[in-house]
């Protein structure tokens, strides 16, 4: 059993969890993820290890309810237990001194992008932030971003925070002015899909983080395949980190919607079963 020390709500939707997994804070590395189980009869889930603290022995998590079982995770906290905790899973990001490296990411995809950015500053590089989310309420870890930054541009579709425009409009400002080695994108399919896009113009190498939907987690059920250069890659064990302009984008977004009717059956179901159990 895996316990959770503690919880942090950052919106309705959004939240951390810090969970007490030493094997797993030994040997984790930026870039990798885990699969959890609440209980015995639950679903499996990925989630990229948003931070870790090998002295404390424990794992960070930032999560976006959106159906069943993120719901269902987002009602523990501090003291609370988890089934299975299973990684560190995945190929971990390539760590080396390039030069400039732009990382950009997108919603809940900034959690995942914060141990790439301090390991790439650790490394030496010149590291440009790009924090982008729909409105400020959704802004995610603005500050540890900046600790970990040269130079940090906040992006918002609103303009209710930093700049009005989307994360691509600086993404392109940056490769235009030249002396770019890299860019992380990762975030939505369709924010990766266009960031991808501004960069290919400029010839910058770009990796993304995909999301692909997954049930074993290791390379055996074929849930998380996408086509990465028109060959056929599992996410779970040749990524889930590839380059950005080979990666088949509205394959892996069809993908995605491959089960909502079942998702939402599944949400639905848990829902009614909460309300019962609150009116009894
Ligand atoms: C390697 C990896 C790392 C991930 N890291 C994080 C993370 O750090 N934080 C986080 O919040 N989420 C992360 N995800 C996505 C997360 O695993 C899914 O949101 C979760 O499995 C949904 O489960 P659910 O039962 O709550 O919703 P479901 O009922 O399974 O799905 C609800 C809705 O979400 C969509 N969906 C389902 N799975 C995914 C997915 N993998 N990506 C995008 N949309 C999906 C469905 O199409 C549906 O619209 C990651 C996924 C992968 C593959
Ligand atoms: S999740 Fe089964 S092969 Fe990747």
């Amino acid at each position: 059993m895996y316990k959770i020390l503690d919880r942090v709500d950052y919106s309705d939707d959004v939240y951390m969890q810090v969970i007490e997994a030493p094997a797993v804070a030994a040997a984790c590395k930026p870039g990798q993820f885990i699969i959890l189980r609440i209980d015995e009869e639950g679903e499996r889930i990925p989630l990229t290890i948003a931070d870790f603290d090998r002295a404390a022995g424990t794992i960070t998590i930032v999560v976006q309810a959106i159906g069943k079982t993120t719901r269902q995770l987002q009602k523990l906290g501090k003291g609370d237990f988890l089934a299975n905790f299973i990684g560190p899973l995945g190929v971990p990001s390539v760590i080396e001194k390039v030069g400039t490296v732009v990382c950009a990411g997108g919603g809940i995809g900034v959690a995942p992008i914060y141990p790439i950015a301090r390991a790439l500053k650790e490394a030496g590089n010149k590291v440009i932030s790009i924090v982008a989310a729909r409105n400020q309420n959704l802004l995610l870890w603005e500050d540890r971003m900046r600790e970990v930054s040269d130079e940090l541009i906040v992006t918002t579709d609103d303009g209710s925070r930093g700049r009005h425009c989307l994360v691509t409009e600086p993404l392109k400002e940056l490769c235009e002015a030249g002396d770019i080695a890299l860019v992380y994108a990762i975030g939505p399919g369709v924010m990766m899909k266009f960031c991808s896009r501004t960069t290919l113009e400029y010839g910058v190498k770009t990796l993304v983080s995909l999301n692909s939907i997954m049930v074993d987690g290791t390379g055996m059920c074929g849930a998380c395949r996408c086509s990465v250069g028109g060959e056929t890659k599992f996410v779970c064990v040749d990524g889930p980190e590839f380059d950005g302009h080979q990666v088949d984008f509205d394959q892996l977004l069809a993908r995605q919607r491959q089960y909502l009717p079942q998702e939402k059956e599944s949400l639905d179901a848990y829902l009614v079963s909460t309300a019962v159990n609150k009116v009894a």
